[in-house]
């Protein structure tokens, strides 16, 4: 018998069912102003099922519903989609962009809440997590849509792309804040270089392909690996309806990104971009844990640290450097900075790669130059710490994360509502079930509405 894949065990074990909860049980004092839901995405096979590769698993999202203080109630509900029953995404017409697990992140625009996998159309949920189905923007989206899309705050609009292992490579769209697709353009240059996020900036589109690319001899399910010949670059495309005939393509070292923190121009016009970033060893270390082969631990590990790429277009150069020695990923921020410069940046800090070390929730000043890290405790794991401003907010960070822990010990789990300025822990709902430990979410405010 072989031993079950790590990534349906432990902090991953999957959900059976599903479940309504209301009237949750609230530690310490929820800010009322906290008033909306939480949705958070997971990789979450039926049982009986299992994925050949972690990112394979069918999609779970979780909700979980805060008003006035109070925790209203918590659901989970798988995406159903065609892939959820089994649809292959390859047919004899080629890829079927409905069969997606729809079990990367779950955002919300323009009020549809849509689950995302970056292979796929996004599919559409209702606010109480039923699927409604696959949603193409009203027949006018034709390629797949990135997991990452990035909501311009200044104004509302959405950035996505879609990228595919066949020409064409790369399309990049924007929606309007009503959620019309108002521009779509393939961008000249690009290759079949994974691309799991970007970043835009006040008048720049930022791409970034590492030295993961397509592999079809690559039989897990999901055909990527590293390529010691595939040129790394970061692409910058000026921003409207003619940028992309202008992108530049920047050689830079070899590496993959997976998670872009953010992106923007300095005072002397260079593209600063961060996140946590892997050399060829630490994407095998990866890898090896989202394909579940022999040898590794069920503990997650990641060999991710905070990179910076300072790109020139003055002088055409790219300086770039590894920021902190800490294992992160899940890069977040104020996104009402999303596109300008930051000082603050949040992330899930992982052990290292001997394992050595427990979660927590980091939270860097860029200015200062201090780490802080928030520790969850033994044998339990934090999910994306998503940041939520504060009413009225004047500083960066006066806001909120919110962070869902599983907790293997006590087989429950808790959404820690953490204190951004100081990680102080404000409040702790405690949920009916232990969730799965998964991937990215949003909070999404009444206010949106
Ligand atoms: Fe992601």
């Amino acid at each position: 018998m072989t031993a079950a894949k790590p990534y349906l065990t432990g902090h991953y074990t999957p959900a059976v069912d599903e479940i309504t909860a209301t009237g949750l049980t609230v530690e310490g004092t929820l800010p009322p102003e906290l008033t909306g839901r939480l949705v958070r995405n997971s990789h979450n096979p039926k049982p009986g099922i299992t994925p050949t590769h972690w990112f394979k698993g069918s999609g779970m999202v979780h909700g979980i519903r805060l008003r006035d203080g109070r925790a209203e109630w918590y659901r989970n509900r798988w995406v159903r989609t065609p892939a959820l029953d089994g649809a292959p995404y390859l047919t004899e017409h080629g890829p079927d962009l409905t069969a997606s697990t729809a079990g990367t992140h779950v955002i919300e625009h323009a009020g549809r809440l849509l689950a995302l996998s970056e292979a796929n159309l996004p599919f559409e949920l209702t606010p109480e997590l039923e699927t409604v189905g696959a949603y193409d923007f009203a027949g006018t989206l034709r390629t797949a849509m990135t997991a990452h899309p990035k909501v311009d705050p200044a104004t509302g609009e959405l950035h996505f792309f879609g990228s595919s292992p066949l020409p064409p490579y790369l399309t990049h769209h924007v929606a309007d804040a009503s959620g019309a697709i108002v521009h779509s353009a393939e961008v000249p240059g690009a290759s079949a270089a994974l691309k799991h996020d970007f970043a835009i900036t006040r008048h720049h589109v930022v791409f970034v392909e590492g030295s993961v690319t397509f592999d079809p001899a690559e039989h897990s399910g999901i055909p990527y690996g590293w390529d010691d010949e595939q040129p790394a670059r970061i692409g910058v495309m000026p921003r409207g309806a003619d940028g992309a005939g202008r992108i530049r393509w920047y050689p830079v070292e070899p590496g993959s990104l997976l998670h872009a923190a953010n992106a923007y121009e300095d005072e002397r016009g260079r593209i600063v971009l961060e996140g946590p970033a892997v050399d060829r060893e630490g994407f095998v270390l990866s890898w090896n844990w989202w394909v579940g082969a022999p040898g590794r631990g069920a503990e997650p590990t990641t060999a991710s640290r905070t990179r910076r790429w300072v790109i020139d277009p003055a002088a055409g150069t790219v300086a770039e450097c590894t920021v902190d020695d800490l294992a992160t990923e899940f890069p977040t921020i104020n996104e009402d900075l999303l596109g300008a410069e930051h000082r603050y940046q949040y992330a899930v800090s992982f052990p290292d790669s001997d394992g050595l070390g427990g979660y927590g929730v980091v939270k860097y000043d860029r200015t200062t130059g201090e780490r802080r890290i928030h520790e969850v405790g033994d044998a339990r794991m934090p999910s994306e710490a998503v940041f939520v401003p504060a009413a009225g907010a004047t500083r960066e960070d006066d806001g909120y994360l919110l962070t869902v822990v599983s907790d293997l010990k006590q087989d429950a789990s808790r959404l820690l509502v953490l204190d951004a300025s100081g990680l102080g822990q404000l409040a702790a709902v405690h949920l009916p079930r232990r969730v799965t430990a998964g991937i990215h979410g949003s909070w999404i405010p009444d206010t949106a509405h």
